[in-house]
């Protein structure tokens, strides 16, 4: 009922033809509008972590209620030879969030990308036993996790571990351990930190084949007793793809199975692709050509229209799930900061974020206060069930 109530409040609103801005009269900030609906998350990358764009840190402070580390965070810059920790860019994104009252995420503890290639090979450069890589992973998960033990307040503990079809990921964790990697990774993140939630995190969830896999693997931790709270769906999509509807499906389908959903890294680009999806395998590029990078003045209106209407879709869509989508969290604060200039092909003016090049907000900004404030007012007003 509560879903149906926000459902048909934000339609309304959106038939109405709402024409309130980011930039308009109403001051009121996207944290503010969402608090009690979901956080609202931003990844810091580090000339804001190392408090060199003040102009981007102001609006994360003032806009957003949660964070989560770019890069920082990642094994190869963690741990970049075997038992030599790096921590000062993670400490200071862990400050910068408990200064500002903000819900601190950490991004990621086990992933095939961004893996300091010590991590799977011995002295000779052979593969190591599942027995040292096992350990290397528990050193690693402990360590980390008991650092921001009580203050980093969730995990990424796995990240893109299944494919589109839904079989495991041919990975070198897989390879040596085989699924196995997964749980254990979760059990020893939990022992590190029994009171952090544990999520696992991937892209392109909306799969169906993928869904069923990941909801197969949520049933049976569950079974086993292992934790996990949410899963963290990226949410690198573009403008044709994914379609509304599968994603809907995607996240319904997570709830059912008896977890959470965060929205973990999202962008939209509003650029061209050759793909039939919206992948983010980071090993997966293109080779750059003017006629895929066509908007290097700016967006046209029509585009940035058909832009602003997608990501007030998928706004729309988050709020459909009360309690059921916990956070959302964009992948950058600002477009000219947007690792999507530089992939799948290097060197594109993308607009995928929600603030401009200018740490202007974009109109979506606006609508999505209004849409919070809409779903807000439904609730206050409504019969007690
Ligand atoms: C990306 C960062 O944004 C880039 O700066 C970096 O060069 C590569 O990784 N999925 C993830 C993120 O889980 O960690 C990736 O972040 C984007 C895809």
């Amino acid at each position: 009922m509560k879903r149906l109530i926000y459902t048909l409040v934000i339609a309304a609103l959106t038939l109405s033809n709402n024409s309130c801005t980011g930039n308009g009269a109403d001051e009121t900030t996207m944290k503010e509008a969402l608090q009690g609906v979901f956080h609202i998350g931003t990844a810091l990358n580090l000339e804001q972590i190392q408090g060199r764009d003040t102009e981007s840190t102001d609006i994360v402070k003032s806009q957003f209620s949660a964070i989560v580390a770019e890069n920082c965070m990642k094994s190869m810059y963690l741990q970049p030879r075997e038992g030599e920790f790096f921590w000062d860019d993670a400490d200071r994104f862990v400050e910068f969030g408990e200064q500002n009252g903000l819900f601190v995420t950490g991004h990621c503890l086990i992933w095939h990308s961004q893996t300091p290639e010590w991590f799977f090979v011995d002295d000779e450069g052979n593969d190591v036993s599942a027995e040292v890589l096992k350990e290397r992973m528990k050193n690693h998960i402990t360590t980390v996790v008991g650092r921001y033990k009580g203050r980093v307040k969730g995990w990424d503990v796995v990240n893109e571990a299944i494919l589109e079809d839904g079989s495991w990921r041919n990975s070198k964790f897989y390879r040596i351990l085989g699924e196995e990697f997964i749980a254990l990774a979760f059990q020893w993140a939990h022992e590190a930190d029994p009171d952090a939630e544990l999520y696992y995190n991937d892209y392109n969830e909306w799969y169906p084949a993928k869904r069923d896999a990941i909801v197969g693997m949520v049933r049976r931790f569950k079974e086993r007793g292992i934790r996990i709270d949410a899963i963290g769906m990226q949410g690198h999509v573009n403008m044709e793809s994914p379609g509304l509807g599968l994603y809907r499906s995607a996240i319904s389908a997570y709830i059912s199975a008896g977890v959470k959903v965060a929205i973990t890294e999202l962008d939209i680009s509003a650029l061209p692709t050759s793909r039939r999806d919206s992948g983010a395998d980071i090993s997966d590029t293109e080779t750059y050509s003017q006629q895929m990078n066509p908007y290097t003045d700016g967006l046209p209106e029509d585009v940035a229209a058909a832009w602003n209407q997608r990501m007030a879709d998928f706004f729309r869509l988050f709020m459909e799930f009360p309690g059921g989508v916990t956070r959302v969290t964009l992948w950058g604060v600002a477009d000219g900061d947007s690792w999507k200039n530089d992939f799948p092909i290097r060197g594109r003016t993308d607009y995928p974020l929600l603030f401009d090049r200018q740490y202007q907000p974009k109109p979506v900004v606006g609508e999505i206060v209004a849409m919070a404030r809409a779903g807000a007012d439904a609730e206050a007003g409504a019969p007690s069930l």
